[in-house]
Order: C-alpha cells, then sequence, then structure tokens
C-alpha cells in the first residue's frame, strides 16, 4: 500500500502529465516540492502498474492515455449531507480485492459503515467464484461494509436494491438510456455488462448482520486494452466517447448507495425500489436460460417476486422462482 503523503504526491504528479505535454523531472520536482529522484520513483511506481507513459530524454515524461486518480478531496463535494461517512473511507493503490480487505478489517470498524476504494485489484472477485479485472486507475472498485440491524431474512432484496442504487447513479450522472438490470444485479448498457456486483453476508448476529458490498464499474477501458472478459462489456467511455472522472461516478454512487441504506436501516419497505428494480428488467419475458444446481433450466423470464427471486415460467405454465447465489444466468437475449 503506497503510504498517504506519497499518495497525494502521486495524485498531484498525475494531475500535472494530464495536459498531453511533457514535463521534465526537474521542473515536475519543483512544481510538487520534492526531488527529481522522488518523481523518477513515482514514474517507475505508475509503470510498475501498467500506465503508460513516454519518457524522451531532454524532454521529460508525457502521459500516453488520459488518467485521473481517485482523490478523497474530489469525492467528498458529493457527500456534504455525509460528512462523518468521509472519515471512514479508505483509497488504497492496490490490493487483493477491496470486499477481502473490508473482510479483513472488520475487526477494526467501529462504525456502522466503513468504504474502501482502490486504483487496481490483483485478484478482484466476482459473482459464483469468477474473478473481475480490475486494471489500474481505470475502473471503479469499490466496497462498503455494513453493519446492518437487520436479520439476514429482512435483507432478501439487498442485492437488487444495490443494481437500483446503482442506476440511480448513472441516470444523476446523465445516462439513462439503454441501461438495465439482468438479474439479480448485473447492470447492462445494451447487450453489454457495464457494472456487477457482489454481496456478501458475512456474519449475522443478535444486532444484526454484517455484509460486504462490492461495486465493480467499468469507466475508462476501452476494447483496444484487450480486457481478458469472456462476455460482451462496456465501459463509461465507450459510451460517452469521452474519458470520466472516476471521482465524480464514485461521488455520485457512494451517495445513492448510502440512502438505499439508510432507507433500509430505516425499515422503509423495499417495495419501492423493487418496483424501480422491475422497470430495468431486461429478462423479462424473453426466453432465457438458468443454470441451477448444475441443471440447465429454459423458461419465459416473469420477474421478481417480494424476496427479490427470479420467476420463470416453465414450458408446463409452472412459475418456478430461482433464488440467488445457486442461479446463474447463461443465455439471454434482449
Ligand atoms: C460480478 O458481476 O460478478 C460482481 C463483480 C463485483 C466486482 C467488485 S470490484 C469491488 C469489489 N471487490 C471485489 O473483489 N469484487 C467487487
Amino acid at each position: 500500500m503506497v503510504p498517504l503523503k506519497n499518495r497525494s504526491n502521486l495524485i498531484s504528479l498525475v494531475d500535472l502529465l494530464m495536459d498531453d505535454q511533457f514535463h521534465t523531472g526537474s521542473v515536475l520536482a519543483m512544481k510538487l516540492g520534492i526531488t527529481k529522484t522522488a518523481v523518477w520513483k513515482m514514474i517507475q511506481q505508475l509503470k510498475g502498474y501498467g500506465v503508460q507513459l513516454e519518457a524522451i530524454k531532454g524532454k521529460g515524461y508525457r502521459l500516453i492515455q488520459p488518467l485521473q486518480l481517485l482523490d478523497i478531496d474530489r469525492i467528498k463535494t458529493f457527500l456534504t449531507a455525509q460528512q462523518a461517512i468521509i472519515e471512514n473511507i479508505i483509497i488504497l493503490t492496490s490490493v487483493d480485492s477491496t470486499n477481502t480487505y473490508l473482510k479483513n478489517q472488520l475487526a477494526q470498524q467501529r462504525l456502522p459503515l466503513s468504504i474502501c476504494l482502490t486504483e487496481q485489484q490483483t485478484a478482484g472477485r466476482g459473482r459464483l467464484g469468477r474473478s473481475w479485472f480490475s486494471p489500474f486507475g481505470a475502473n471503479i472498485y469499490l466496497s462498503l461494509s455494513w453493519k446492518s440491524q437487520q436479520a439476514i431474512s429482512e435483507l432478501n432484496g439487498l442485492s437488487l436494491i444495490i443494481g437500483v442504487a446503482v442506476i440511480k447513479a448513472l441516470k444523476e450522472f446523465g445516462l439513462s438510456e439503454g441501461i438495465g438490470i439482468k438479474w439479480p444485479n448485473d447492470i447492462y448498457y445494451q447487450d453489454q455488462k457495464l457494472a456487477g456486483i457482489l454481496v456478501e453476508i458475512v456474519a449475522e448476529r443478535h444486532s444484526g448482520t454484517q455484509v460486504i458490498i462490492g461495486i465493480g464499474m467499468n469507466v475508462n477501458m476501452l476494447h483496444q486494452q484487450q480486457a481478458p472478459i469472456d462476455k460482451a462489456w462496456t465501459s463509461i467511455e465507450h459510451m460517452t466517447q469521452q474519458y470520466q472522472d472516476r471521482n465524480i461516478l464514485v461521488g455520485i454512487l457512494l451517495k445513492a448507495i448510502i440512502a438505499e441504506l439508510e432507507n433500509i436501516q430505516q425499515q422503509h419497505s423495499p417495495a419501492a425500489s423493487l418496483a424501480e428494480w422491475k422497470k430495468y428488467d431486461v429478462l423479462y419475458e424473453k426466453a432465457i436460460t438458468l443454470s441451477h444446481h448444475g441443471k440447465e433450466l429454459s423458461g419465459i423470464g416473469k420477474g421478481i417476486n417480494e424476496q427479490g427471486h427470479l420467476l420463470l415460467l416453465m414450458a408446463d405454465g409452472a412459475l418456478l422462482p430461482c433464488s440467488s447465489g445457486e442461479t446463474s444466468i447463461k443465455q439471454f437475449s434482449i
């Protein structure tokens, strides 16, 4: 993990390099108030993370692709109503998985909500044991560790509600056209995956349930970068044809998720959020195939029931509820 002081220097260095021009080590060192060696070390560090930099003797360094690092000062401008939460946000430079990190830190977490973001995950995890490709500085890798006062049975729809929060955030960001949710909570744009959510129930005590909510959103990842992802995917940069500042998206996302968690905590019925979910159901009335306990099931998507289980209309007319965790959608058509 990069120490905090170094991280703020790293952010400033990357900001200076964002103008597509060359900058010599001496000028960068002077502007940052550090030594040329320290600048060189940070440049090596960025290269080590896979950041593409051009270095020409006499001219200095230039970023080949745009890059803006995660910056708490930019993120917190979106969380003015959640001041206390800002203290609980940790931004790492690289970690195996933000979900795993928060799980390992549980004993130190005194408050109901702790948040972790990172520039890169070396062992990012997806649902059903899959991995989540997490290149440096490109996307959002965000986890929230939440001590809910609810029992597990009361958190049935949580993973779907987080999907709704992500959709609300994307809308606030200005993207709604063509966005949908593939049960339970994959966020799709047209027929390409944009974001995924991994909700892990860590423990249930008499006082409530400890949950880790992980969100991965493709922001500035480009197809030219040849991501090892075996399904069709997109990113916000692909959708908008513009490099995006992840800090804005993180701020909006956190605000939307925290609002949903507060609703749950105040025992508001999830009905409104689940009704919102149904508006985005890309599988509704579509012929789909599910793998369920190692078996393949085919049917027509009929939305969800009150528990958030997918309803499949089978050939014999039966409506089969499929619970999360055991079920994965193998194919679908939009
Ligand atoms: C999926 O669609 O399979 C879920 C992907 C969830 C990925 C996020 S990235 C942040 C958090 N840390 C992880 O290791 N996974 C989640």
